[in-house]
């Protein structure tokens, strides 16, 4: 299928290949599924220029790049996502950790480390990518993660192990169902929230990911209104939630906690400038 036999002209194809099934990245995805294939850096590529794969390689990397032109995305086809300077396993019962993910990790962990904030419920975990992060890069003591799918669990759990996060207590719940009634200092959460009428018209590539793990009801607020009617009932006083929230209804979801009586209420944007972390206290 790929017309070429060293490094070089195999990422040449590769690359117009998926350029002509229109990705956006071709370059990006030939390199980092080549650099899969042969277990070496991304940035070691050029050095390999001349390399000459073995056959079994470029089978691999052919099949690799066929389902990327079919949209798959290349974290799945390579089992793996970086967050935060981590390595995730992912598959398809987990989303794909997001760069912008990254911004409520970082601005949580600010806040519990200017306020000595010690305990952190993770609400819809998934890969466990952002409870892991906090327990590699906080001094939490107390780490809870939550999600509804048991396979998602199961990954995120694997991560823990991964990343020598040992500290993190799973637990399998719809929402708050069963969290039992510890007071937390802090609670995180990258929930669903795209809306059904929305989803339709995502791109391919998200298609391949759980369909629970984006769509909520309640034309994607159910996650903010469930959050903001229970969370004061977990939260020690003084207590802060961040959440990710869907940039096309910032003011929705301020409101939303506005109406449900949390304090000093701060929507913060991403590096491209769209609202994208929800920060309230406890009053
Ligand atoms: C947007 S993903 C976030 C995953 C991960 N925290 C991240 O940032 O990459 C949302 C997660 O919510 C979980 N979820 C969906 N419905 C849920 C519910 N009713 N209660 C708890 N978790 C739920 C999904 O299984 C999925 O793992």
């Amino acid at each position: 299928m790929l017309d070429g036999e060293n490094v070089y002209t195999l990422l040449k194809t590769a690359e117009e290949l998926l350029k002509s099934k229109g990705l956006f990245n071709p370059k990006s995805d030939a390199e980092v599924l080549l650099s899969f294939v042969l277990q070496t850096k991304r940035s070691k590529l050029p050095l390999l220029r001349n390399q000459k794969p073995s056959n079994k390689q470029i089978l691999q990397y052919e099949d690799y790049i066929l389902k990327r032109s079919n949209r798959e995305p290349a974290a799945y086809i390579t089992g793996f996502a970086g967050f935060m300077g981590f390595e995730f396993k992912v598959d398809k019962n987990v989303l794909i950790p997001r760069p912008e993910t990254e911004l409520l990790v970082e601005v949580a962990l600010k806040m519990a480390k200017e306020e000595n904030k010690k305990s952190v419920l993770d609400l819809c975990t998934g890969s466990g990518c952002i409870a892991v992060s906090l327990a590699k890069l906080g001094v939490f003591e107390d780490i809870v993660a939550s999600d509804i799918s048991v396979n998602a669990l199961a990954i995120a759990k694997e991560n823990a192990q991964i990343n020598n996060a040992s500290n993190i207590k799973f637990i399998e719940s719809d929402v708050f169902g069963k969290i039992s009634d510890r007071k937390i200092d802090m609670i995180v959460s990258n929930p669903p929230y795209v809306a059904e009428p929305e989803y339709a018209d995502l791109e391919i590539e998200l298609k391949f990911e759980p369909k629970n793990a984006l769509t909520a009801q309640d034309d994607g607020l159910f996650f903010y209104k469930e959050i903001a009617a229970n969370a004061s009932k977990y939260l020690n006083s003084g207590g802060y939630i961040f959440l990710e929230l869907n940039s096309n209804k910032a003011e929705d979801i301020r409101q939303i906690f506005l109406d449900n009586k949390y304090a000093d209420i701060e929507v913060i944007n991403d590096y491209s400038g769209l609202p994208r972390i929800l920060k309230a206290i406890k009053s």
